[in-house]
């Protein structure tokens, strides 16, 4: 079954539905979104989105902290483009009718997170994400050009390669023609054909045993670009937040916002004492890399398994008007922030790496853009500074429309396009095949390739990733297609790419840092 559309538009979170609502009165939209459409990462954003509005901040200030965070590995163009342009594209999403909290004289009230100089973070209370989220799908709801099917699966990008051309990494003009897609309610593969194609599939999170994300990040639009040849970096740039709520058993981890450390909450080790100041002159509030890395020590050396955030000394009402979100859970899990300290550990967070974009978040491949987490726009470097993502992405979205306007004049659909062959498949015998493979990807990830690294480790997670692959790869040509089979596919991908980049990096710089020992 064939469908056709203008732009195709992979994923519902911040980037994708800022693009589509940008390019949908220049033609067909149709976006595709593999679970409800509001889930994503852009729903669980907590701290808020950064931009200069008033004067005593400046563009200039954004862009140091952006480049002192991303330890020297940040694109200084890319990095002007997002915050300059930024503050344009937040007023935008204001004036669509994204809230944000004002003080009682009517001016924004700016929170302050790690490696900021000055406060900039635009927040609605602790739900950010969920906000923005809440406005972009009430917009996209109004546009009679805009169609979202939720519960599809996007499977892989279409290329030559489907018309039976061998492709490479090398081979020039590949060009995107649109993508196969799992109906998740039918079971059917369906293919959309496209003259403009956007991967905003969000991050990778679930690569690893613990995690703030949504179970919906697990990488698939990097895999299915690196599948189809197109150019990935810094893959090796995971950042691991610092607080998430220490509790064994609720997957995905519950974030502790920074914004709960600019408020005046401070680290200590289980038996109360502050550590920070031992690591950085900036203490709690240092970029997240040092406080990640520092509380992993810690942990280590004490051989305990998390350390307190104390938010005893608080204003009380101000916290719950600033967090009521984090506080009702905190409560939940039967903690008082104000009698108890509340346990964190880190968790991964956000990968800094993705698909390779240039200014107008073109990729390597033609008539196909990335936006959003999934993209790497060389903005963060080796570190991403705290709330500039959901900012990059409103930046992205708004230059891929532009572009992808232009494309569209002068591209068309590919009808050679052949329908997907399910040919030899068949239901898996065994379920456990794919849950007990996705269970070990996280475990080699996080405990070989975590927060420290070493040359040792990384061989090792290698090798075992390898297997795993291999008998993976086996699975797929012979199983009929689910989300879990290849979500499995996409994570053992990612894997793959975040031990390649790591070895090939070698040298410690922001979020990788590799140990002298286990050589
Ligand atoms: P997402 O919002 O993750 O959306 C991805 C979409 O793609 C989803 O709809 C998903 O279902 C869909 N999708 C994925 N794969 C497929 C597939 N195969 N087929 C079809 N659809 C697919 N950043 C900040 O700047 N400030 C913050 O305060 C902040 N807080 C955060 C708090 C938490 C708990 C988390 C997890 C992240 C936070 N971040 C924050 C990071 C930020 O939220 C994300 O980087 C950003 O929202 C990513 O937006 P996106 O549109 O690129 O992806
Ligand atoms: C947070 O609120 O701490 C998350 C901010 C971010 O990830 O940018």
């Amino acid at each position: 079954m064939k469908q056709r559309t203008d732009f195709l538009v992979i994923g519902s979170g911040i980037a994708g539905l800022s693009f589509a609502l940008k390019v949908a009165e220049h033609g067909t939209v149709t976006i595709i979104t593999k679970s409800n459409e509001e889930e994503s990462n852009t729903k669980y954003a907590q701290g808020g989105i950064a931009a200069v509005l008033y004067e005593g901040d400046s563009h200039e200030k954004h862009v140091e902290d952006t480049l002192i965070a991303g330890a020297g590995l940040c694109d200084e163009h890319i990095v002007r483009i997002v915050v300059e342009e930024g503050t344009e594209r937040v007023k935008e999403l204001i004036a669509l009718g994204a809230n944000f909290d004002k003080k009682p004289g009517g001016e924004y009230d700016l929170a302050r997170e790690g490696g900021h100089s000055e406060n900039r973070i635009l927040h609605y209370k602790d739900t950010t994400g969920y906000e923005i989220e809440r406005a972009l799908l009430a917009k996209v709801h109004n546009h009679k050009n805009i169609t979202v099917y939720d519960h599809y699966f996007s499977i892989d990008i279409i290329t030559q390669h489907h018309l039976g051309q061998v492709v490479t990494s090398q081979t020039p003009n590949i060009a995107c023609y649109g993508a196969y897609v799992l109906n998740t309610r039918t079971g059917k593969i369906e293919t959309i054909l496209a003259k403009t194609t956007v991967m905003a599939t969000g991050g990778a999170g679930h690569v690893y045993a613990t995690t703030t994300n949504p179970v919906i990040a697990t990488g698939d639009g990097i895999a299915m670009v690196y599948r189809a040849k197109g150019h990935v970096r810094d893959m090796e740039f995971m950042q691991f937040h610092p607080t998430s709520l220490y509790n064994p058993n609720e997957h995905p981890s519950f974030l502790i916002s920074e914004a709960v450390r600019g408020f005046g909450a401070v680290l200590r080790t289980i038996d109360g004492k502050e550590f920070m100041s031992n690591y950085d002159k900036r203490e709690s509030l240092a970029p997240r890399d040092i406080v990640a890395r520092a509380i992993d020590t810690e942990m280590k050396i004490r051989g305990e398994d998390f350390v307190y955030l104390d938010c005893r000394h608080l204003d009380r009402k101000g916290f719950i008007e600033h967090f009521p979100n984090i506080y009702n859970k905190c409560m939940s899990v039967g903690i008082d922030p104000f009698k108890s300290m509340i346990p964190v550990v880190p968790a991964a967070h956000y990968l800094c790496g993705g698909i390779v974009t240039d200014e107008n978040a073109n990729t390597t491949i033609q008539h196909l853009y990335a936006v959003g987490e999934c993209a790497g726009t060389g903005l963060h470097g080796a570190n991403r500074l705290a709330s500039n993502s959901l900012l990059e992405a409103v930046v992205f979205a708004h230059r891929a429309a532009i572009a992808a306007i232009e494309n569209n004049r002068q591209s068309g659909f590919n009808e050679e396009i052949p329908d997907w062959n399910a040919e030899g498949t068949d239901y898996p015998e065994e379920m456990i095949l794919i849950t007990q493979s996705k269970k070990e990807v996280q475990q080699i990830m996080s405990n070989y390739v975590g927060i420290v690294r070493s040359e040792l480790r990384l061989k090792k997670a290698f090798d075992r990733l390898e297997i795993l692959y291999n008998e993976n790869e086996a699975l797929y040509e012979k199983t009929t297609i689910s989300p879990r089979l290849c979500e499995l596919r996409n994570l053992i991908c990612i894997g793959y790419l975040i031990i390649k980049h790591a070895m090939r990096r070698k040298e410690s710089v922001g979020l990788h840092y590799m140990a002298k020992f286990g050589k």
